[in-house]
């Protein structure tokens, strides 16, 4: 068991929590605010405990320079708004400079300040020791919060823990506690759904799963690298040229561990990789030559709602198809529906399965939507996350 905020008195000291801030942007805009909701409780128990909180992020990939594309103010602003009061923003290129220091010796208790992105810093990345430092001598406790990042061994989510006590919040319980339990003691029926483009990117996801799920649903560009596995041919279908003879050794592998891997049995193909194409459904080993498929059919969307709706828990990752292109989000939809109504424990391994399960309004009807996309990808394969590994055990 990992340390939390309510483990240490917080009162009166200054408080450092990283947090990952990086929400989508459109013109300067926020279009997504979860993430910056997600820290909320962690944020307003510190207040109402009269800590004095520092808040840090980055947003984007700034590559060590102070783009101010990539400001932290429209966070600051958002944050200010959730919370019903200002929160400090001292905008320094250097991320910690003497106004800054000067800002977080005078908040005073229950008093909030955010940092600008810690990516302006070229050490952050480089998990610069000296920079760490930096970032602690501002606090006196480190709040671990970031999940989305703690795939990353940086300055501010795992290096600065050489310097200060490091505690977990909220949101770093809870995503360890849902994905952690799904994947370490589910309740059975496990089904775990894998979606995305390359097959390369989920073998060590597959494999860790093989070796726990009840059954696994694949989909997505991967799938056609199945099928020519099986010696199918795919039409113009994006292939892992590569993997072949991986995804020929995986579905044996599930085979052998008794796992039942499913792969799309119908597919919607297009004559070209746009919205408005002309398209075909076909069985999975009909793809015309000249076709590519975009989404699995609705047979698909039928035999593997049938295996959702009966699991007791359920894990996805990865889009059916081409969600972003509404004639070929069906699969993505049928799977978010069926997610819907699965009345067991349904957990959504974030990135494009998040967003495409907010895109279809069902985000309230799930267990557990992670606000990490790469971390609980790798989480999911049974890897130990440098920025949850800091965080001090009880
Ligand atoms: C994410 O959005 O996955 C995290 O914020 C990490 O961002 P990164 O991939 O740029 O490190």
């Amino acid at each position: 068991m990992k340390k939390t905020i309510e483990d240490i008195d917080v009162k009166n000291k200054r408080v450092i929590v990283r947090c990952d801030f990086n929400v989508p942007m459109q013109d300067g805009a926020i279009t997504d605010d979860s993430r910056i909701r997600a820290a909320l409780p962690t944020v307003k128990y510190l207040m109402e405990h009269d800590a004095r909180v520092i808040l840090m992020s980055h947003m984007g990939r700034p590559k060590g320079e102070p783009k101010m594309e990539f400001t932290m103010k429209p966070v600051a602003d958002r944050l200010s708004e959730l919370l019903g009061t200002d929160v400090v923003f001292v905008s320094s290129p250097l991320v910690v400079d003497d106004a800054v220091r000067k800002a977080a010796d005078e908040l005073k208790p229950g008093q909030v300040m955010l940092l600008e992105n810690v990516r302006f810093r070229k050490e952050e990345t480089e998990n610069d020791p000296a920079f760490a430092k930096e970032l602690a001598s501002l606090a006196e406790i480190f709040v671990q919060e970031a999940f989305g990042t703690a795939h990353r061994a940086h300055a501010s989510t795992a290096g600065i823990a050489d310097y200060l006590p490091a505690v977990s919040g909220y949101l770093i319980e809870k995503e360890v506690k849902f994905l952690g339990d799904a994947v370490e003691s589910p309740k059975r029926p496990f089904v775990a759904i894998l979606g995305g483009a390359k097959v390369k990117d989920k073998i060590p996801v597959i494999r860790n799963l093989i070796g726990k799920v009840d059954t696994l649903l694949i989909g997505g560009g991967m799938a056609y690298t199945f099928f020519k596995s099986e010696g199918c041919e795919v039409g113009k279908s994006i292939l892992d040229e590569d993997s072949v003879e991986l995804a020929a050794s995986l579905m044996k592998e599930a085979k052998e561990a008794g796992v039942e891997m499913l792969l799309p049995v119908d597919i919607v193909c297009a004559d070209k990789f746009d919205n408005d194409a002309n398209t075909k459904i076909v069985p999975y080993n009909e793809i015309p030559a000249d076709m590519e498929g975009l989404d699995v059919g609705p047979e698909t969307v039928k035999l593997y709602g049938e295996k959702i709706r009966k699991a007791a828990t359920v894990v996805w990752n990865g889009p059916m198809g081409v969600f972003e292109m509404d004639n070929f989000a069906k699969g993505t939809n049928g799977i978010a529906e069926a997610m819907a109504e699965c009345p067991g424990t349904t957990i959504i391994g974030g990135g494009d399965s998040a967003a495409a399960v907010r895109k279809a309004g069902l985000a309230d009807k799930m267990t557990h939507i992670s606000t990490g996309g790469g971390a609980s990808l790798e989480f999911l394969e049974g890897k130990k996350l440098p920025g949850i590994a800091v965080i001090e055990d009880k």
